[in-house]
């Protein structure tokens, strides 16, 4: 990624427009979006009904994917900016052969019985309200990656979905790719042996340049895209795609991709799905590369965490350098030198001379959003549960507490929550939800 704004804002203009076929707008997504084969039918009433909030970008992308089984339906599409629904409205149509209802304010799609589970495709900021707002209307939820814009958040989503008994799949579906399913097993065999080092890593190259407020254009209820977020002026150059790179609204590259490749150390350095939780995290970072830059969140970041039980480090980094790997991964260094390295499309093991060595591939798993939809059947929690991804979101968001606080964070793992002083005053724990916007909390 040479210019990293291009990447964000080509694929915003590839899913932002409605001439464009389904397919080659989601095509910056992992995923195809086009049904491979034609869907067999099954009776309305045996369907299961979706509604989407936040539509154009992976929010579609998921309703894509999971529009490919013939058991789901979706009845209803929400986003706050009419723009941004003009391709869904279309794709709905032309597969169901039904236009979808279509709303700007999500309270009111929670309020309609039919819709069983929902989708949450918005921005950060705006993940918490969506989603506990959804288990209290009684839905289950596809809620998109990193759960949270915040520590306390995460807390208090794990909690209502816990309370309301919701089956909640989250976006990590690297959790469901055979390569990270091998290299997990692997990992959890012992057959590298006592993990000492982890790495986890993505290149961040996205400058976002220096931008002047301008009209909001009609159909687009910003100050509802603002949200429960401090209110800024509006940049049409920081919203949709972008807003990642501000902590205002998003979590910087920590919560984009690191929350996917942190997430497979957690997952491997498991038995299960509830993760480890480190102990101390001292992170150092900013904007380095490009100071003058408007984007908020750092450009370069290392974060160092100690685990305890299992006894391990895991070095998170993130910047202009890549290491000479791939532009991610995630890497397991045993006590005897031996590494396992994953990245998304393969993973290979070497010894402490550089001998690669045999391999052994798991039984691959079914995708990650049929997963879901076999959990909404028979109520079982999915493999990128929320329980599990509210661990892995807020060891991210200690990642970048740290930076913010300029010092060590503690953690206590029995408590979910940081130790003393260090790391609290910062976003990345909580803040203050704009007016009239509340957080309901559960604990
Ligand atoms: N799992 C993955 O691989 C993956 C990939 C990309 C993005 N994501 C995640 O998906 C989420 C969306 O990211 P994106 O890049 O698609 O963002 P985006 O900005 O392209 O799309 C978000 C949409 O939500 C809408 N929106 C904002 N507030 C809303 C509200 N209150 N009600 C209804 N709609 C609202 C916006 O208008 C916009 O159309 C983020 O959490 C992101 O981290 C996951």
């Amino acid at each position: 990624m040479e210019n990293g704004i291009s990447e964000i804002s080509r694929r915003r203009v590839l899913t932002g427009s409605a001439q464009l076929g389904a397919g080659m707008a989601l095509g910056a997504y992992p995923f195809s979006a086009a049904p491979a084969m034609p869907v067999k039918r099954v009776a309305p009433n045996d369907r299961i009904t979706l509604g989407l909030i936040g539509c154009g970008g992976m929010g579609s992308s998921d309703m894509h994917q999971l529009m490919q089984n013939p058991e789901i339906q979706v009845a209803a599409l929400c986003d706050v900016d009419d723009a941004r629904m003009v391709g869904d409205i279309e794709f709905v149509t032309r597969e169901s052969g039904k236009k979808p209802d279509i709303y700007k304010d999500y309270r009111k799609m929670l309020e309609r019985k039919d819709i069983d589970a929902i989708i949450v495709g918005t921005p950060d900021n705006w993940h918490a309200l969506n989603l506990i707002h959804a288990v209290e209307a009684g839905k289950d939820a596809y809620c998109e990656k990193p759960i949270s814009h915040d520590i306390v958040e995460a807390r208090s989503m794990a909690n209502a979905v816990k309370h309301y008994n919701k089956v909640v799949q989250v976006g990590t579906w690297q959790r469901s790719k055979p390569e990270f399913v091998s290299a997990i097993e692997y990992i959890r065999s012992g057959k590298l042996g006592k993990i000492v080092t982890t790495r986890a890593w993505r290149t961040d190259g996205s400058r976002v340049g220096n931008h002047k407020p301008q009209p909001v254009p009609a159909g687009f209820d910003y100050d509802m895209w603002v949200g429960p977020a401090t209110f800024k002026p509006y940049i049409p150059e920081y919203t949709h795609g972008n807003w990642r790179w501000f902590l205002n609204f998003g979590c910087g590259m920590t919560g984009d991709w690191g929350v996917h490749m942190i997430d497979i150390v957690l997952l491997a350095m498991s038995k299960d799905t509830d993760l480890p939780m480190p102990t101390e995290i001292s992170s150092v970072g900013g904007k380095l590369a490009w100071p003058d830059d408007d984007r908020t969140a750092p450009d370069t970041q290392i974060s160092i965490m100690r685990f305890k039980n299992p006894d391990f480090i895991l070095q998170w980094e993130t910047g202009r350098d890549h290491m000479n790997k791939d532009g991610s991964g995630a890497e397991f260094v045993s006590e005897d030198g031996k590494v396992l390295t994953v990245w998304r499309g393969g993973w290979r093991v070497r010894d402490a001379e550089g001998n690669e060595l045999p391999k052994v591939e798991a039984t691959p798993v079914n995708d990650h959003w049929r997963n879901w939809v076999d959990c909404l059947k028979s109520r079982e929690q999915p493999r990128s549960n929320l329980a599990s991804m509210a661990q892995t979101t807020i060891v991210c968001h200690l990642a970048n507490a740290s930076v913010l606080a300029g010092e060590t964070v503690r953690f206590d793992k029995s408590k979910m929550d940081i130790v003393g002083r260090a790391g609290k005053h910062t976003s990345s724990y909580h803040r203050e939800y704009r007016k009239p916007w509340k957080l309901p909390i559960y604990s």
